[in-house]
């Protein structure tokens, strides 16, 4: 391959060398961003007088060309090029000469890629957001539908107080809310442009940034001209959102892998999403939730290898820096197609409400809102615990439900209690007697599923 460097070489580049530090294979990903870039430059070449209208005519024919070409497939990329700026570059130059030599004018492929980069990112950040938006919107969905379900809450992986199926969905519609709003900061500083940094310094031709800036939609610029070239914080920040997407949805998919063993049985996989076994003929595998719950390992490792490349880094562009690329594609690629499978999977989740009664009446989950209703009597809370606790000890040595003892040995524990109390032993009738906001009940579902719904449509 003829480089372009090869002014002051003697020799040509090891193959080695060649294939080991080629890029193209991976950030042939950024050809709309190069050529969007390269336009905008372009025109400020010609307004600043760098480029004749000839020239500048000709090189924007032939990128567009080139754009044209490559979208419709018909242009395949010169493998022999390093990576996508040299052939994008080179194909210029095959197409119309002379004048493609002063398209590089005044840029560096150093702040070149870093403008590829934040182009690429920022649409990225867009469009998972969008994707977030569709998981929380089947949340919601589901929230909706199964809103009178109440199931047992737990701590510890204990059953602990009965919550509304809806709250426990809710909780993940308020994580991935924060989420859109992580990828929504993050974009402000991702949105700057670098581009005019040239290799580190800036450049002595009279070039127009503030109009780049402007044409390719950047919020303003990036304004040290070596950190412009060497920064990757909003790759780092991009993949720690990804990183935490995922670990979300690892949760879920958690949590929704217990639902499903028959030891819980709370809720039943669509047939759509069940996998088999090849060898056990009754098996319904959960292989979407335990792939997901899988991939948060992978973008977990895309974040630490990104933040790895980066420490110890000098000053300014480093070669190491080309290794940005891949794992942030492959987060956004993994964490893009787990939230399309979740939104798509989610809706089909069907909840098995006499199980959720049956799981209910074991474990003495109304034990607290019995302490609170002692407290409503005028008992100090830590007596009421005890007194309650008490309750707890007399029904499960007797086999019984707390519901399941008589006023009178009730009595006998705590001389307060009257038939009123029967009212809240019953952990299915529980929550409704929840009344702080954002409470697990009906009352706080009501609330979240009136709000959330808002925010989504806004
Ligand atoms: N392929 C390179 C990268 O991704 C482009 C920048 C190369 N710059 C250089 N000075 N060799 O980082």
């Amino acid at each position: 391959m003829a480089n372009m460097w090869k002014g002051r070489f003697r020799s040509a580049t090891h193959p080695l060398m060649e294939a080991f530090g080629q890029s193209l294979s991976f950030d042939r990903e950024l050809w709309r961003q190069d050529l969007k870039g390269s336009l905008a430059h372009v025109k400020m070449l010609l307004a600043v007088g760098l480029l004749t209208a000839k020239e500048e005519t000709a090189i924007r024919r032939g990128l567009k060309g080139i754009a044209r070409d490559l979208a419709s497939g018909e242009l395949v990329l010169d493998p022999a090029n390093e990576d996508i700026h040299m052939s994008i570059e080179a194909e210029l130059t095959a197409r119309i000469g002379e004048p493609a030599k002063k398209l590089h004018t005044a840029r560096s492929r150093n702040d070149q890629v870093a403008t590829d980069l934040r182009l690429w990112t920022r649409e990225k950040q867009a469009s998972l957001s969008d994707r977030l938006r569709q998981v929380m919107l089947s949340l919601l969905e589901l929230a909706r539908s199964g809103q009178k379900l109440v199931i047992p809450g737990y701590t510890h992986l204990q059953r602990a107080q009965p919550v509304l199926l809806a709250q426990h969905l809710l909780a993940y519609v308020e994580m991935f809310g924060r989420d859109r709003e992580r990828l929504a900061d993050c974009r402000r500083r991702t949105n700057r442009l670098p581009l005019g940094a040239c290799a580190l310094a800036g450049t002595t031709l009279p070039i127009d940034r503030e109009m780049v800036c402007r044409e390719l939609g950047f919020d303003g610029l990036c304004e040290n001209s070596m950190d412009a070239v060497s920064d990757r914080d909003f790759v780092a920040e991009t993949l720690a959102c990804l990183a935490l997407i995922s670990v979300h949805a690892s949760r879920l998919a958690e949590d929704a892998i217990l639902w499903t063993t028959s030891e819980w049985g709370l809720a039943r996989l669509d047939d759509a999403w069940s996998t088999g076994s090849s060898i056990m003929p009754q098996k319904r595998n959960p292989d979407i939730l335990e792939l997901t719950r899988g991939k948060a390992g992978r973008v977990i490792g895309d974040w630490v290898a990104l933040l790895t490349i980066l420490k110890g880094l000098p000053m300014a562009y480093n070669r190491d820096l080309q290794e940005d690329k891949e794992p942030l594609f492959d987060a956004v690629r993994t964490v893009d197609s787990v939230l399309q499978c979740l939104s798509a999977f989610l809706p089909t989740l069907r909840f098995d409400a006499g199980r959720a009664s049956a799981l209910l009446a074991d474990g003495f989950l109304d034990a607290t809102a019995l302490a609170e209703f002692l407290v409503e009597k005028g008992m100090p809370f830590r007596t009421a615990h005890e007194a309650s606790g008490n309750l707890v000890r007399l029904a499960e040595d007797s086999g019984r439900q707390l519901s399941g003892l008589t006023m009178a040995e009730m009595r006998t524990v705590c001389p307060l209690l009257d038939e009123s109390v029967y009212a809240r032993l019953d952990p299915s009738r529980t929550p409704a007697s929840y009344v702080s906001s954002g409470n697990a009940g009906p009352a706080g579902v009501r609330q979240a599923l009136a709000a959330w719904k808002k925010k989504l449509r806004e």
